[in-house]
């Protein structure tokens, strides 16, 4: 039995990328890539640098087509359920990276139909609402406006059917079943929905009238989506979209991705510091029971999902990251007041996030497609 499950519904247990790696038949991202990507970038985004990025499909491929001049397009998305939190922000800076280093265009899925059919208890209403404040998120970020474009899968519905059905014909229910353990019990929307996810991996090239190459920046939890897309690419004419994959930022408790369906342990961009700031005073640490012991023995980085945060985003210099560390390990760093550290740091993000989400408010017509 394995001790971990990563669904794009569920993320359970302690995951070991290298192993979930050989289970979903992806490749660890290389030296060898790394250092072609450090020529176009002019240096290594921190997540690359920490293997936060760790795994692709085909990224190889995508810069080889690139140096013979053919440009590639940004595709990531959303499942708009409830208010956003600092792990969907992990892909969605990454992308934006990807955009200014590759000058590239995005498209940007807004899974509304998903999280309707998937959610019993949420409302279409509710949904298509969570479309347009997630959405504040996604400009926030600083995308590009005349290269970003964003669009609700119920709204911009004309478009994506056609290309849907197409992808549908060729995924059969066996193979649906396989990827995503659906059951008779599934209610049948949700049977079609992963023809609606793969659609961007092809639409951009039939609205364009020519084949273009689709890289896809997400966390590694919606990767078996990219399995039947890519199997049915070739059949309709398209390239198969290439991946990169991200690691889990922790939530604040023991283990566990950061997730809103645990808001105690979870950060999200519409907290306000000092409710941010709670959630960081209890979260669980490496630390010792006693500051004298935590004084000998020294804490435990490792396990800290405090030291995560510092690790994922709220310390970009890696000298000073290891010096974190080496201080929590050596006894001279006691959880109080690394809590206090993140928390000041994790408010001024907040306070600056929150600032962008509301001048979002009045581009974000900019940003929408609609059909
Ligand atoms: P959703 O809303 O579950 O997640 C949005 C994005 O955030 C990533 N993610 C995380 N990354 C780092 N740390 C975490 N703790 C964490 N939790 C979630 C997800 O991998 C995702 O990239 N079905 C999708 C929406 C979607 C999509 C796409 C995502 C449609 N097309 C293309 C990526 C690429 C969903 O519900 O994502």
């Amino acid at each position: 039995m394995p001790r971990f499950v990563v669904t794009p519904w569920e993320v359970k247990g302690k995951v070991d990328y290298e192993k979930l790696v050989k289970q979903f038949g992806t490749k660890l991202i290389d030296a060898a890539l790394l250092k072609k990507l450090e020529r176009y970038a002019g240096g290594l985004h921190m997540f690359l640098r920490r293997g936060i990025f760790f795994s692709h499909r085909d990224f190889d491929w995508i810069l080889n087509m690139y140096e013979k001049g053919e440009k590639f397009y940004l595709y990531t998305g959303r499942g708009p359920s409830g208010y956003t939190h600092i792990g969907h922000l992990i892909p969605w800076i990454f992308t934006k990276h990807l955009q200014d280093v590759f000058d590239a265009e995005l498209y940007f899925q807004m899974t509304d139909d998903e999280k309707f059919l998937f959610k019993r208890e949420l409302s279409l209403k509710d949904a298509t609402g969570f479309t347009y404040d997630n959405a504040l998120d996604v400009i926030a970020c600083g995308f590009d406006p005349r290269k970003t474009f964003i669009f609700s899968d119920v709204e911009y519905a004309k478009t994506l059917y056609r290309t849907a059905i197409q992808v549908a014909k060729h995924i059969t229910f066996s193979t649906v079943k396989a990827v995503f353990g659906f059951t008779n019990e599934n209610n049948i929307g949700t049977i079609f929905f992963p023809a609606i996810q793969a659609a961007p991996c092809f639409f951009p090239s039939v609205l364009k009238g020519k084949n273009i190459p689709c890289l896809i920046p997400a966390a590694i939890d919606q990767d078996p989506y990219w399995r039947p897309s890519r199997d049915v690419a070739p059949k309709l004419g398209f390239y198969k979209p290439a991946q990169l994959h991200c690691k889990f930022i922790p939530g604040l408790g023991e283990g566990g991705k950061m997730s809103a369906s645990q808001p105690e342990t979870c950060i999200f961009t519409t907290d306000k510091p000092e409710v941010a700031k709670r959630k960081i005073m209890n979260a669980f640490t490496g630390g010792r029971a006693t500051i004298k012991e935590q004084r000998e023995k020294g804490g435990n980085p490792e396990v800290c999902s405090v030291y995560q945060y510092y690790y994922f985003m709220f310390e970009e210099d890696d000298e000073k990251l290891e010096e974190i560390y080496r201080e929590c390990k050596n006894g001279d760093r006691i959880c109080g007041d690394c809590k206090k550290i993140l928390a000041e740091r994790v408010g001024r993000f907040l306070v600056d996030h929150q600032r962008k989400r509301e001048k979002a408010k009045s581009v974000i017509q900019d940003f929408m497609l609609k059909d």
